[in-house]
This record gives C-alpha cells, structure tokens and sequence, in this order.
C-alpha cells in the first residue's frame, strides 16, 4: 500500500519506519526542511531506541523516502496519516494550527481515492471538522471521490516506540464509513496477524478513547501520589503499601510508584486539552481537575523537601540533578519534571549541574540561557554540590557507585524524586536519602518485621507518550 505520514517527528516517524518495515511504500513529510535532509542522510532528529536501525534498513530497502511538499508525496497515496503536534494553548486548548494548515494543504492537493487518517491526538469533533473542511474544497473539486476521514490515535511510548507500534495492545480506528475502516484493516493486517487486536468504532470514540486512556494514566500517578503523601504524614511506609496495592488484581501494578508527577509530551497537555472541551460541554470534571491539581503540587513538594532540607534557604546551594527528560528511553524533555525543578532552584538562588545521558542538548535548547550547568558525567556534577536529586531513573543511575557519589558530594544528601534507592544502603556510605512518601524523621511507625524485599515480578510500565 501507498502510505503517506505528515509531520516526522516521535509519532509519526516511527508509524513511517514501522509501515515501511511490514512492506508498504511510505513517503514521510515534514516542513522542516532540515529534519528532512537528515532524515534523508539517515540521521535521527531525537533519541528513540532502534529507530535509527530501522531507518537506515527502511532507506536501504527503498521502501521509505521523505518529503516536505505534501503534493508530492501524496500521488498516488491510499492512506495518508496526519501525525503533526498538537501542542496546548495557553486556554489549555489542543492547537491544530499545524494541523489545520496541513488540511488546507491537503484540500489544495490533487490526490486519487485516499482515506485521511487522523493519528495526532485532538479533540473530539476535529474529524468532522476536517472532513468537512476537505470536502468543501477538494471534494467539491471535478472528478474527485468524496474524502473519507477516520481516526486512529497512536498509544506508543517513547523509549519502547518501536516495540510498541510493532506489538501494540490494541489498534483502535474510528470510522464513520466502511471504505475507510476496510483500508486500516488492511494496512494493519500484519500487526493483528501478529496478535493486535483491531478496536472498530466511531469516529469520535477513537478520538475520546485517546484522551479518556491519559486522563486513566495520570488519575493513578496523582493518586497514588497523594497517597503518599499522606502515608508519611501519617507515619506508614508507601513502599510496603505500594506492595500492597500492585498485589491486588483489581487494581493493577502499572503506574503506583510515588515521584515528582507526570510530564512529558503527552500528560498534561492531554488532560489540560480534555478539561478545555469538558469546560465547552458544560461538564464540571471534577476529577480531571483535581488529577491536575495534585500534579502541581507534587512538583511543588520535592522543591519544598529540598527547601526544608536546607533551613528554608537555597541561595549559595549547588543542586545536582541526574536525569533531565521526563522518563528514561527519551531525549524528550517537553514538560519534564525536571525542568520545573531546574526553573525552581534557580529562581530560588542555588546552583544548578545537571546531568542526563541523552537529554543534554535538548534540555539546553528548553533551558534557554539559565545559569544551569551541563556535566559530563553523572559523578562529574556531583563535584561540591550540597545535594543530589535523582529526577530520571535511567540505567546507569540505578546502581552507582555511591562510594564515590558520597566522596563528591559536600552535603551528603539524595533526594530521590523516582523511589530507587535503599535508604539503607545510601546511609552505609553516609548518605542520607530522602523519598517522596517517606514519614518524616520523628514520626513513630509501627515496628514492622518482615523478610527482604523480593523484587516485583510485574515489571512497573513507564510514562507513556
Ligand atoms: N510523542 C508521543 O509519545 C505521542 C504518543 C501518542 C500520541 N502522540 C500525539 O501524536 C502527535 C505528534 O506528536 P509527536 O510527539 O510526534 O510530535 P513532534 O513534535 O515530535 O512531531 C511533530 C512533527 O510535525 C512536524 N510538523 C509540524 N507542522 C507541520 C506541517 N504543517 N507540515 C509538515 N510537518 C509539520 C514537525 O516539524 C515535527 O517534526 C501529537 O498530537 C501527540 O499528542 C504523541
């Protein structure tokens, strides 16, 4: 099948690498002529395990070539997916700018039979919206077939994208006409035949269900968030009740480890998009707003830790950080926890070093020109720094060598934002630790007698998007 992907980035690049590896012809476009020369050499614009091996083989084999004029790409195109951003507004509403322009362009485009496949996530009703808006123009058009717009939002994670779009749990298309849906069965014909299953629906559930799964996702992260707030207040360990609650079925293990809230590129644009259209229906969403609301906060409680920590005062402070992307597996730090953190200190007088082993240069471009550090290596910003806050579980940091951590840090105190570490095992070499969640020094618990933690045979999925 001919496949045409517009917009190249996380989403879209990697549904044009995946396409072209199960044997279609796909043409991936994108308007920033310099992401599509690089692409063409075969250089990756952002970090995302094995896509460049995939890429390259894709390049090789012929099947995969890129563009930056939609007209072009789209001769002879029977499925076209839109794939740009669809960033927040400041009125927290999903901007289809690029989108919409990406319409008007299609609408300008003489192109055969091809069904227009919406797979950025937008709100629900953009659609019709569209389908509207192409066949006002070039439906209209002499000779041209009406065009068909279905929906299928994309629920790969980045830093497991390719697994993801290769295996995914589910392929939800929302179709409002059979021409449309027949056509992604087909094209998704290898991934069911490896065991996807195919979700058929309407239009506008595809494009809610998107929204409803992260409005799920970061409902448990702020939950259990809360939770663990409310355990150290309360003087019980949320480590062991963490424990409790993975143990139950009907809860499920993914998504319940405590830490400094969600971010990324998803999340919290999504919710905030989701509460603007709750907001237009007349909905109050209470729940989305509160979901929200502890997630500022939780931000907001590391910063306080480590205020605390140091008497209420940080001028003069030099903070590490280990880890700068919103999860482990990304280069992508839109809306990372970090940064907040990183804004924080600096407005608060410390310094900031801060090291990540793949997120550096995007962390500079977001970081602009503040007075934050890059190391170049995770012990090298330890160096005199008065604490330590672990923001990004990534591999290297999960095991360190805290002998010598311990050596080079002045103040001898780890905040540990993603709950990795054994405190134990950090006071041995003199460092104290302190976790979100953790009842504050003073509070009595319960003695508690038990045997060594065995490690959690359900493995804990990360931060999606
Ligand atoms: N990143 C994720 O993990 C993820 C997961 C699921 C869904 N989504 C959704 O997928 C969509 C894309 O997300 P992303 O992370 O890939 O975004 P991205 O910013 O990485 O990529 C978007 C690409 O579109 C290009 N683009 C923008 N306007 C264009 C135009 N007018 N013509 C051609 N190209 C244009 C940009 O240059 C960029 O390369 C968003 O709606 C997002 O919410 C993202």
């Amino acid at each position: 099948m001919k496949v045409v992907v517009i917009g190249s980035g996380y989403v879209g690049l990697v549904t044009g690498c995946c396409l072209a590896e199960a044997g279609n012809q796909v043409v991936c476009v994108d308007h920033d002529a310099g992401k599509v020369a690089a692409l063409r050499a075969g250089r990756l614009p952002f970090h995302e395990p094995g896509l460049d091996e995939l890429l390259a083989a894709q390049l090789q084999a012929g099947r995969l070539s890129f563009e930056t004029s939609i007209a072009r790409a789209m001769r002879h195109a029977a499925v076209a997916f839109l794939a740009v951003g669809t960033p927040s507004q400041t009125n927290g509403s999903a901007n289809l700018e690029n989108l919409l322009h990406c319409v008007h362009e299609l609408a300008d485009t003489a192109f055969e039979d091809c069904v227009i496949v919406v797979k950025s996530t937008v709100p629900i009703g953009t659609g019709d919206h569209i389908e509207k808006l192409l066949n006002a123009k070039h439906g209209a058009a002499a000779g041209q077939p009406r065009v068909r717009v279905a929906s299928n939002p994309e629920f790969l994670a980045e830093g497991r994208a390719i697994r993801d779009f290769r295996h995914p749990s589910r392929i939800v298309v929302g179709a409002n006409d059979e021409g449309s849906a027949q056509a992604l069965a087909e094209l998704y014909a290898p991934f069911v035949e490896r065991g996807a299953s195919l979700m058929f629906m309407d239009r506008r559930s595809a494009e809610f269900a998107k929204y409803a799964c992260n409005a799920m996702l970061a409902a448990r992260i702020s939950m259990v968030n809360e939770l663990a707030g409310l355990a150290g207040s309360l003087g019980a360990g949320m480590e062991a009740v963490c424990r409790v609650l993975k143990s139950d079925p009907r809860i499920g293990a993914g998504y319940l480890q405590p830490g400094a809230g969600y971010g990324g590129s998803c999340l919290p644009k999504d919710l905030r998009a989701l509460i603007r259209s709750a907001q237009e229906a007349g909905e109050p969403a209470y729940m989305l707003r509160s979901v929200q609301r502890v997630n500022r906060l939780q931000g907001r409680k590391l910063f306080d830790a480590i205020r605390d920590h140091f008497g209420g005062g940080l001028r003069q402070r030099r903070i590490a950080i280990w880890g700068l992307s919103f999860k482990p597996g990304t280069d992508d730090v839109r809306s990372a926890p970090s940064l907040a953190l990183i804004h924080a200190l600096l407005g608060a007088g410390a310094t900031v070093s801060a090291y990540d082993p793949v997120a550096m240069n995007a962390a500079r471009a977001a970081l602009g020109d503040t007075a934050t550090v890059f190391g170049e290596s995770a012990l090298n910003v330890c160096e005199e720094a008065d604490a330590l806050v672990l923001m990004t579980e990534w591999e290297e940091f999960k095991a360190p060598d805290f002998e010598a951590v311990a050596a080079r840090l002045r103040g001898g105190v780890v905040f540990d934002a993603r709950g990795i570490y054994r405190p134990g095992l950090l006071r041995r070499h003199g460092l104290q630790c302190h976790r979100l969640g953790e009842r504050p020094a003073g509070l009595q618990a319960g003695k508690a007698v038990r045997a060594p933690l065995a490690p959690n045979p359900q493995a804990e999925p990360r931060t999606p998007g």
